[in-house]
């Protein structure tokens, strides 16, 4: 697989030549302005929104027009997303699982909250659990530590986890390390840091702290592509 940052919370996932762009930010995100990323650039067959807050959906009605990719994500987003003419939505909700042509998607328990923009409720935050021919992975949104985490490697061998490490809203660096126990896992992509001044971190004392637990945390450069 192969793992693409365009800063914050979106990113891509090429499996097997199917593109899972994950919480479309790129627009009002100074950082992956000055790296020269707009929303054209972000290419998408399928596009997952984890939550309806703005920092995770703000590109999602251009992205989805333009690429016509099929937009997963609850059943109030998709109602918003209705209301925007984006008619390519599958609706999915906690604990529900399906499978797509690349794999199967299971939604599982994120703490956090989720408004849309225009203030309307957006339903449960999700987390993702994403199995395919070419690898498994957890992609956890918006969410504090929570002992539901557990329940993945129940389900799932997964290979990297996605986690929000910026602190503040989500998870800090000391929680995504104790997530990557949970989920069984030695291998943690950081996201959801340094975008705004409340998320920013000590990148080199997060990577300290999950050296010393013997995880490994990638905190992708934007624009950075590699292979997972
Ligand atoms: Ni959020
Ligand atoms: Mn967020």
């Amino acid at each position: 697989m192969k793992f693409t940052y365009y800063g914050h919370a979106c990113f891509a996932i090429e499996t097997n030549g199917t593109t899972l762009l994950f919480d479309p930010f790129v627009t009002y995100n100074e950082l992956a302005k000055a790296k020269n990323i707009h929303a054209e650039d972000l290419k998408a067959d399928y596009i997952f929104i984890s939550h309806g807050h703005y920092d995770h959906i703000a590109d999602a009605v251009f992205v989805a027009k333009h690429s016509n990719a099929m937009v997963i994500c609850s059943w109030e987003i998709m109602n918003w997303l209705l209301e925007q003419g984006v008619t390519n939505v599958h609706p999915m909700n906690t604990g529900g699982k399906h499978n797509f042509s690349f794999g199967t998607v299971k939604c599982v328990v994120a703490h956090h909250s989720s408004s849309m923009p225009d203030g309307s409720y957006g339903g449960n935050p999700l987390g993702f659990v994403v199995t395919t021919a070419d690898g498994n992975f957890y992609y956890a949104g918006d969410t504090a530590l929570t002992l539901d985490m557990q329940l993945i490697p129940r389900w799932t061998t997964i290979d990297f986890a996605v986690l929000p490490i910026g602190d503040n809203f989500t998870m800090g660096p000391e929680d995504a390390a104790m997530a990557a126990g949970m989920v069984q896992t030695e291998k943690v992509i950081g996201v959801h840091f340094d975008t705004f001044p409340y998320i920013v971190i000590d990148k080199h004392a997060a990577e300290k702290l999950f050296a010393d637990k013997q995880l490994e945390l990638i905190l992708p450069e934007i624009g950075s592509s590699f292979d997972v």
